[in-house]
């Protein structure tokens, strides 16, 4: 898949088989720079603790190949890999989104990036994901987080294609991170419009690793990219029917 894992670093193996910190950091500074090598590897401390940390399972890969999706999309679908939670975190504190709101990701495979968007206070967080044991996992992990920290969110995972996800009239931060490709895209931006005629509201798309779904985006004439944001090698784009240079352009109010 084309994910925004670019590794940080081309590494020569030691000794032992795997690369050591020291030359994989001697590597990683003159083709990406410091600022960059120190992130990637804030990201990588942080991405290894958060399983443990949590008490739940996001970090493993999974292939859609062996798993029983029935949806006419899933030729569409990219495989199951867990947002870089270091650079999301560092996002959402960016974008300093009103407090209340309802998080959706669009693929939230076992919920690392609903468990992250948890720090944030929204009434509800929402994972759609079409395939039945990825949810299935996403839900023991739910169970799991609810365990170790006693929020005041409040779960929902969905079992659906993104396509026929029915987008609710409070609905208002929806993420992707590199979920499927654009004619499923085309069809959740319908669905997000269709609520937004209903009822009018300022709404945020974050869409992690974006360029795959950029012509979709570019459909809609009611989006501004309104952001952009690279933290190590994770890059977001920020779309909004409400500019932050011009409001009084918008279509929408929040
Ligand atoms: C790259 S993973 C993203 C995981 C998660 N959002 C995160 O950030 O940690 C993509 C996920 O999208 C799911 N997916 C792909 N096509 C889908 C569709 N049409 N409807 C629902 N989920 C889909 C895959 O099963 C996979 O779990």
């Amino acid at each position: 898949m084309a994910d925004d894992h670019v590794p940080g670093v081309a590494c020569a193996p030691s000794p032992s088989g795997s690369p050591s910190l020291v030359s994989r950091v001697m590597r990683s500074v003159p083709r990406q720079g410091l600022r960059r090598t120190i992130e990637n590897a804030a990201v990588a401390v942080e991405d290894a603790l958060f399983d443990a940390v949590l008490g739940v399972e996001t970090s493993a890969p999974v292939e859609l190949d062996g798993l029983s999706i029935s949806s006419p999309n899933r030729h569409l679908g990219v495989s199951y890999v867990p947002t870089r939670v270091r650079a999301f975190r560092m996002l959402m504190r960016r974008l300093g989104l009103p407090y209340g709101g309802v998080f959706v990701d669009f693929g939230c495979g076992k919920g690392r990036a609903l468990f992250a968007a948890a720090s944030h206070p929204f009434h509800r967080i929402v994972g759609v994901e079409f395939a039945p044991e990825l949810c299935e996992i996403c839900r023991r992990n739910v169970d799991a987080f609810r365990c170790r920290r006693r929020g005041r969110a409040v779960f929902e995972i969905v079992e659906a294609d993104a396509a026929n996800y029915a987008v609710r009239d409070d609905e208002n931060v929806f993420f992707f991170f590199n979920p499927f490709r654009d004619a499923v895209m085309v069809s959740v931006l319908r669905n997000i419009d269709a609520s937004l005629r209903r009822r009018p509201r300022r709404v945020w798309l974050i869409v992690n690793n974006p360029r795959d779904l950029e012509a979709a985006f570019r459909s809609r004439d009611w989006l501004m990219r309104v952001d952009e944001y690279a933290y190590g090698s994770s890059l977001f784009w920020i779309y909004s029917n409400v500019s932050t240079v011009s409001k009084t352009r918008a279509r929408y109010q929040s």
